[in-house]
């Protein structure tokens, strides 16, 4: 049973937790030596978004035409109940899952990237330049600019670039222009391919590109698809919307589950309801993650965003923006630092987490009963909050408690079918 909201019912301000956390978010801060970081940051942002880093108004008011461009994107999105999910597992709990999923380029990365390509446009750019991961924030980004008439530049971590050609296609489809990163475009890239030729880069090392491809052409700017205090803010659209649909139904979270890369689905999806946690609501929230990049179990220090130390310093859960870690195929996760907001509720002891095994037989296994009982498949990435979702349910089985676990599935993984067929042998 899907619950939708009426176009009339969405949501036409996004959610600020600036405004209600215990205590502030500690500021982004310059190292000890070298130039300062934070005097470049208007050089690095969107000047709105850059505004919005640090605002601590509760409600951000959301453009009318970036409304429209939701609607466009299919917003609002159903909530849909996993009745055949529950009966299989023959669990008490209720299973709720948001669908992100109908997105026009396969996620929730589309929800932050038309709001920074319109304020881009806005601001006079003609040019995007970004990292990606596992290639959905690029593709967003590409569709993105291409609604709004800018042009893309995307450096693409080349561990997963190389295996994902549809979505180079579809990136290009857009008009984007798509490197290998570490590629040959960059300082930062050359001397890391003269290092290892096949160096499968990270995305602390695509951030470094785009930052520095933007910096070199006053006609660009930068834009960053998750982390940021921005981009969590556009995306708590998600969690706006959830929180109505459970209104409507006359429900109430217990859990709420989502993947954790840098934390910007997690935070769209989960920010709302923090809100309620931090005023004394009794709610779980769990991070799904990759045992890879661990990085909610890492040190809660300040440490920079991107490999080439570009940026200022964040303080935020992370494992060293130098860290070695191996790619895999939620390669969207493999992230050394985590979004200084939801690291700070995580300090004050708001947010668990869970890190799956590297070889992602677990989570794909689970991906696999998600999708015989309800037809969607996830993508590689939102396949951890599935599985996390699934792991609660069997728990509520064991403690025969009747829970209701809603979890956010921030993609769909249409271009990610050899990920799948690798992992499970298909
Ligand atoms: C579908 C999907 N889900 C989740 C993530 C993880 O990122 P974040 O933590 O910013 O949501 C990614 C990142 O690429 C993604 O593509």
């Amino acid at each position: 049973m899907a619950t939708t909201l009426p176009p009339d019912e969405m949501p036409t301000h996004w959610y600020n937790i600036q405004a209600d956390l215990p205590e502030p978010v500690p500021p982004p801060k310059d190292p000890d030596e070298g130039p300062s970081r934070l005097k470049a940051l208007p050089e690095m942002l969107i000047s709105e978004c850059l505004r919005q880093e640090s605002t601590t108004e509760r409600w951000v008011t959301i453009p009318e035409e970036i409304l429209e461009l939701y609607a466009q994107a299919g917003r609002p999105r159903p909530l849909i109940r996993a009745r055949r999910l529950e009966k299989v597992l023959g669990t008490p709990a209720k299973l709720y899952y948001k669908a992100e999923f109908y997105s026009p380029t396969g996620s929730h990365k589309v929800n932050t990237a038309l709001a920074q390509a319109w304020y881009a446009k806005r601001e006079g750019y003609e040019r995007l330049a970004t990292e990606t991961g596992a290639g959905q924030w690029g593709t967003a980004l590409a569709y993105a600019a291409s609604l709004v008439g800018l042009k893309t530049t995307i450096y693409w971590v080349r561990a997963v670039y190389d295996w994902k050609a549809e979505r180079r296609a579809f990136m290009r489809l857009y008009g984007a222009e798509v490197h290998a990163s570490p590629s040959k475009e960059t300082k930062v890239g050359r001397a890391l391919l003269k290092q290892n030729p096949r160096h499968p880069g990270s995305l602390g090392i695509a951030v470094s590109e785009g930052l520095e491809d933007a910096r070199s052409d006053e006609r660009a700017i930068y834009c960053l698809g998750s982390v940021l205090n921005h981009v969590l803010l556009h995306q708590t659209i998600i969690g706006l919307e959830t929180k109505r649909q459970f209104e409507l139904l006359g429900e109430d979270p217990d859990v709420l589950v989502s993947s954790l890369g840098g934390g910007s689905n997690f935070g769209g999806f989960t920010l709302p309801f923090l809100a309620d946690a931090i005023h004394g609501k009794d709610l779980r929230f769990i991070a799904a993650q990759s045992e890879t990049a661990p990085n909610l179990q890492g040190e809660y220090r300040y440490d920079f965003a991107d490999h080439a130390e570009l940026t200022p310093m964040l303080k935020m859960y992370t494992l060293g923006h130098k860290k070695e870690m191996k790619p895999i195929k939620g390669d969207g996760l493999r992230y050394h630092g985590c979004a200084p907001v939801l690291s700070l509720l995580r300090h004050l002891g708001y947010i668990d987490t869970v890190a799956y095994p590297v070889d992602e037989k677990h989570v794909f296994t689970r991906a696999r009963q998600f999708i015989q009982a309800e037809g969607f498949l996830p993508a590689p990435e939102s396949a951890y909050s599935v599985a996390c979702a699934i792991d609660e349910a069997e728990r509520c089985k064991e403690a025969g408690e009747a829970k209701t676990i809603a979890f956010n599935i921030s993609g769909h993984g249409f271009m990610d079918m050899p990920g799948y067929a690798e992992v499970l042998g298909l």
